[in-house]
């Protein structure tokens, strides 16, 4: 019903509906027994073209901006060199991206730190009476990243869409951890470790920002952990909500961010507000004092959002009026698809339920009348 707050056409709602129930992203498997640079050889085969025409847009973004092609140029030759410097094993999954897609190293490694300073997003973890636990969220990417007047649409959130993948990620083929992911990215914004954990990852701008934390790296001072490689490490390595609310609040990280982690157990649902050193705050489920659900967006959850940018107050209105005892993955997903928290940056959502061990995803379009964010 949320969505009867907002313009809503026929063609929309049925859409949705097929959207939901064809589902529309394809699932591929990462085999992390083989060698790190083979693992992504399939995924990255059939989605060169998209991949291709990604990185296109990305050159033809950087050209507008320093018309004499020197700022790809700069990346071509100096982002290599970042890549034997990262963890094992990303230095050497995104070499086996870079040979099976044909496009240059630097240029992979770009698209793989892109995130760290550029995404916008609302998380969710809710409890429902029952005490099941659902984790939902929107991604939503490309803020300022060339505006389509015809369209109408960001052109890199635009080009992003069809590199939208379901991975699951299997050791002795047997499932560890699944994400909703883009093909050509080895980093994890959104996952599922089933029966155990769920977690996403929003951006968190701060002064001292990523913009520092990833100079930092490139001039040697390399202690901090990219956000997106920690978040797959805990996926791949937790084995419990408790220990990956640890590891995540306690790394020392080379940007802020914010931890969305949903755990197996009532009261397991929290958001961890991270600066790039510690964990400024965690605030968990409380039903006792009538919490049930945990929401973030891009904002400390103390403080008042910006004003141009509130999807918070839309959000928890939603989900309010929704109540504890009808939240379910059909009205999260409502819920995540009320304007403006589905904005013409929202390039998917992703539902996940841990009891069940499920990941589904649905690549988004924001029909117009539509915020831009
Ligand atoms: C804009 O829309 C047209 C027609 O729908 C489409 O062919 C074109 O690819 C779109 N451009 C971008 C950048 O998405
Ligand atoms: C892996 O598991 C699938 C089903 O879960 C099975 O069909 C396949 O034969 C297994 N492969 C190997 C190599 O064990
Ligand atoms: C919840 O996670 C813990 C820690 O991994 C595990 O021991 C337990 O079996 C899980 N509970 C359920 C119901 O899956
Ligand atoms: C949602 O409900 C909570 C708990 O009752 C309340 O504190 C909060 O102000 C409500 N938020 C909105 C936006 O309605
Ligand atoms: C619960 O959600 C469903 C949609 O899944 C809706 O049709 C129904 O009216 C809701 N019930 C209440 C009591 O809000």
């Amino acid at each position: 019903f949320c969505l009867k707050l907002k313009p809503q056409t026929f063609g929309e709602c049925l859409y949705s509906f097929l959207r939901r129930f064809k589902g529309g992203v394809s699932w591929y498997t990462v085999d992390l027994d083989l060698p790190p640079s083979k693992r992504w050889s399939a995924l990255i085969t059939d989605k060169k073209t998209e991949l291709v025409n990604m990185i296109q847009a990305i050159r033809d973004l950087a050209n507008a901006f320093v018309p004499s092609g020197k700022l790809i140029d700069l990346v071509d030759i100096t982002l290599p060199l970042m890549v034997d410097t990262l963890p094992s094993p990303f230095g050497e999954e995104i070499k086996g991206i870079a040979a099976v897609s044909g496009v240059p190293l630097g240029e992979v490694v770009l698209f793989n730190i892109f995130y760290e300073v550029f995404t916008v997003c609302t998380s969710i973890v809710a409890e429902d009476d029952k005490g099941n636990l659902f984790h939902g969220r929107n991604l939503d990417f490309g803020l300022f990243m060339g505006w389509d007047v015809k369209n109408k649409s960001w052109i890199i959130s635009e080009k992003l869409k069809p590199l939208v993948v379901n991975l699951d990620f299997k050791k002795n083929n047997q499932t560890v951890f699944k994400s909703t992911n883009f093909a050509g990215y080895v980093g994890m914004l959104t996952g599922i470790k089933p029966h155990v954990f769920t977690l996403t990852m929003n951006e968190r701008f701060s002064l001292d920002g990523g913009y520092i934390g990833i100079l930092e790296w490139i001039l040697g001072k390399r202690d901090g952990m990219w956000m997106s490689f920690l978040t797959r490490s805990v996926l791949e390595n937790a084995n419990s909500y408790e220990e990956a609310k640890i590891r995540l609040a306690q790394t020392k990280l080379l940007a802020p961010a914010y931890f969305i982690l949903g755990g197996n157990q009532t009261g397991q649902g929290c958001i961890i507000t991270r600066s790039r050193l510690l964990s400024l705050d965690i605030l968990e489920i409380d039903l006792k004092l009538d919490r049930w659900y945990v929401l973030e967006t891009n904002y400390d959850h103390w403080k008042e959002p910006l004003f141009l940018d509130d999807r918070r107050t839309p959000a928890k209105k939603c989900m309010n009026q929704t109540s504890q005892k009808n939240i379910s993955l059909k009205t999260m997903y409502d819920v995540l698809s009320t304007k403006p928290v589905l904005n013409k940056l929202t390039t998917y959502t992703t539902l996940m339920q841990v009891s069940e061990g499920t990941l589904e995803s649905y690549i988004r379009d924001c029909p117009n009348p539509c915020m831009p964010w």
